[in-house]
């Protein structure tokens, strides 16, 4: 097996959060026989600005580029509010999406069942929620040209953005989903907008051709998103696997994330297209949430999201599905135990720190292997 793994930790609760997923490689390596994992590690974001002037080194590009999977912290915080735009902390991981090629972004919304009664919605409507939304992430309106503003003759100003997709960045996103929606309980819903919008007129022609010559199995509906985000709210499991454009994505995951916990729980995976050679896709895994700095230093990060960021990995990039299993199984354990780190804790919880929470995590795997 392949087994490089790239370690950008970046800034803020970053390196913290990255830290626990370190100790959890180094137990694996040490106790699983199917795992073993090289890892290096590099910088990105404000953390690779001081030490090289830029968002990430041209050194740790090529090491992200050679990997089989990068593991990301986050990046950012006001010790770099006034760099220079082009080497904002931000521009390391949009150079990273670009040159990886990462064009879909999984978001997984999952309730666990201990945190069930955290849900902003009834506990019978998110128990047992386990849904995945597949968005497009490196076309559509974020980058579709022409993208200006632009000066009226009567003093007004214009502002453009286009929404822009071809029939194979559409085509390729949709294998992604039907892939996906196979391994889990074999259902994609795919959201658009084809009564108002072109785009969508193409996204629904093509998800249907591509679903009806190559996943005849695999059930497909239609939904307009607007009503996507309604259903979200209203009856959540109802979908398993959404497919959706970039805009729509961005909007539908975080509403489909905040029915199940809270930013330090969500995790994240981003996919390139496989390799013509090997099949591999490049890959990177981050959490939802920035860097944190409000809370950095102080031991008070979550590290379950960047945790279940790399149980992703382990699954989507390797194949190790019984090794992703105890992750998310020692995860849901920890939480049954009642340990809470601050942002998840409740009146009377049992309130951790990062570590003591990746230590706890740890503790669970022994059990379960
Ligand atoms: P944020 O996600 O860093 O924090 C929002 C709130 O959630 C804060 O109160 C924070 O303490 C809390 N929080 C986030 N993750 C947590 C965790 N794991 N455990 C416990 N609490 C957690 O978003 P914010 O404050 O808007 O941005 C802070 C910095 O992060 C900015 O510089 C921003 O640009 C950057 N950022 C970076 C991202 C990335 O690296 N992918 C994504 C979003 C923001
Ligand atoms: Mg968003």
């Amino acid at each position: 097996m392949s087994n490089k793994l790239f370690l950008l930790p970046g800034d803020g609760i970053g390196p913290e959060i990255m830290d626990e997923v370190k100790k959890i490689i180094e137990w694996m390596n040490a106790n699983l026989d199917a795992i073993s994992f090289e890892i290096d590690e590099g910088k990105v974001g404000g953390s690779a600005y001081d030490a090289h002037g830029a968002a990430i080194s041209e050194e740790d590009m090529e090491k992200a580029m050679t990997a089989d999977a990068v593991l990301f912290g986050a990046v950012g915080g006001p010790k770099w509010a006034d760099v220079p735009y082009e080497v904002r902390p931000e521009a390391g991981l949009l150079r990273l999406r670009k040159d990886l090629g990462l064009f879909a972004n999984l978001r997984p919304a999952l309730c666990y069942p201990a945190l069930a009664d955290a849900s902003s919605l009834k506990k019978e409507l998110v128990e047992g929620l386990d849904i995945l939304i597949v968005r497009e992430l490196t076309g559509g309106v974020y980058f579709g040209e022409p993208k200006e503003i632009t000066d009226l003759p009567d003093g007004q100003k214009r502002a453009v953005d286009t929404q822009l997709y071809t029939t194979s960045e559409i085509e390729r996103i949709t294998r992604v989903a039907f892939d996906l929606a196979k391994t889990r309980s074999n259902r994609v819903s795919s959201a658009e907008k084809h009564n108002v919008m072109k785009s969508g007129v193409l996204w629904k022609e093509v998800v249907t051709r591509i679903g009806a010559e190559e996943y005849k199995n695999t059930p497909l509906e239609h939904v307009l998103a607007d009503n996507c985000a309604m259903q979200l709210v209203r009856n959540p499991k109802q979908y398993d696997v959404i497919v959706c454009d970039n805009l729509f994505g961005d909007i539908l995951s975080d509403v489909a994330a905040m029915l199940t916990g809270s930013l330090g729980m969500l995790p994240s995976a981003s996919l390139g297209a496989p390799d013509a050679a090997s099949g591999k896709r490049k890959a990177l895994y981050e959490p939802v949430h920035g860097s944190a700095p409000d809370i950095a230093g102080t031991g008070a990060a979550n590290p379950i999201a960047m945790v279940a960021s790399f149980g992703m990995a382990l699954r989507y990039s390797f194949g190790l599905i019984k090794e992703a299993e105890m992750v998310d199984a020692a995860i849901s354990n920890v939480l049954d135990k009642g340990l809470r780190t601050r942002d998840i804790a409740t009146e009377g919880a049992n309130v951790v720190t990062t570590s003591e929470m990746g230590d706890a995590i740890i503790a669970e795997l022994k059990a379960l292997a």
